[in-house]
């Protein structure tokens, strides 16, 4: 894990997945969730931050939402403006990611972080994917947040990927919930009563945002999961599932977000 500290926030980040780990502003107290659990198994991702889910989401294959979060990146551009600090990642096709899926690409992450906080994937080739932008955010209390843009449709993983409608003005938390929502507004809101803030997730290039908190049985389960840690987490994913995306040559697929807290 490499950290730093710019003008405007603290931040932390890994070539392990091209992961963002901590973005703490000014003035706040860290908007991203990790886990202090985290393994030092190479084939484990990390708990935490913003994982990618590339090139599928979930079980599209295997492993579980894909090998991007596995594995290490190179770091191809640092750049520290004062005020903010931009990092570039790189992802080519090897002989291990093609035993998994057989494609020429070329994957960027690029994440400048400052005030705010900018992750954008970036791929390049001839091929379709899925993925997500599977951010952990740090909340107060998850029953006292409620989190407003997400849509009035969703796909249900915990009664087998059924889709439902529901009005909504905001989701509140009370249980496990494993969501896919399927018509997200463009910016999708975490109001924070306990923390007293509001954080902002604009997206870009998305289809669905997936909503997740595995509560207190999932939870005992995961071996990365400290006992009632599900209270200060929730995980909002900028995700292209339900419609997929494209690369061809000449013409990149881009998936990305802009996180700004207040
Ligand atoms: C979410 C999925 O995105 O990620 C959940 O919707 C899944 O179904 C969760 O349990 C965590 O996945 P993992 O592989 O990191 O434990």
């Amino acid at each position: 894990m490499d950290t730093y500290t710019n003008s405007e926030c603290s931040l932390a980040w890994s070539s392990k997945g091209a992961q963002l780990l901590n973005w703490q502003p000014r003035g706040f107290s860290p908007v991203l969730w990790l886990s202090p659990l985290v393994f030092d198994d190479p084939s484990r991702p990390i708990r935490g931050g913003i994982p990618l889910c590339f090139p599928w989401f979930g079980n599209g294959g295997t492993p579980s939402h894909g090998f991007a979060r596995r594995m290490e990146w190179d770091l191809v551009r640092r750049t520290e403006h004062g005020h903010e600090t931009v990092l570039v990642y790189r992802l080519e096709d090897s002989p291990e990611t093609r035993a998994v899926w057989d494609h020429e690409f070329c994957a960027e992450v690029r994440m400048i972080v400052g005030e705010e906080c900018d992750v954008d994937l970036e791929v390049e080739g001839d091929v379709k994917f899925t993925a997500a932008l599977h951010s952990y955010f740090h909340v107060g209390d998850i029953e006292k947040v409620t989190v407003s843009g997400l849509g009035e449709q969703y796909r249900d993983a915990l009664q087998g990927g059924k889709l439902l409608r529901e009005k909504f003005n905001g989701v509140s938390i009370g249980g496990e919930v494993d969501r896919v929502y399927v018509k997200p507004d463009r910016v999708v809101r975490i109001w924070d009563e306990v923390l007293d803030r509001i954080i902002e997730i604009v997206q870009h290039g998305h289809s669905d945002t997936v909503l997740w908190n595995p509560w207190v049985e999932k939870s005992e389960g995961m071996a990365d999961m400290p006992e009632g840690a599900y209270r200060n987490m929730v995980c909002v994913e900028t995700a292209a599932i339900s419609k997929p995306l494209v690369a061809m040559p000449g013409k990149p697929a881009k998936l990305g977000m802009k996180l700004l807290v207040s």
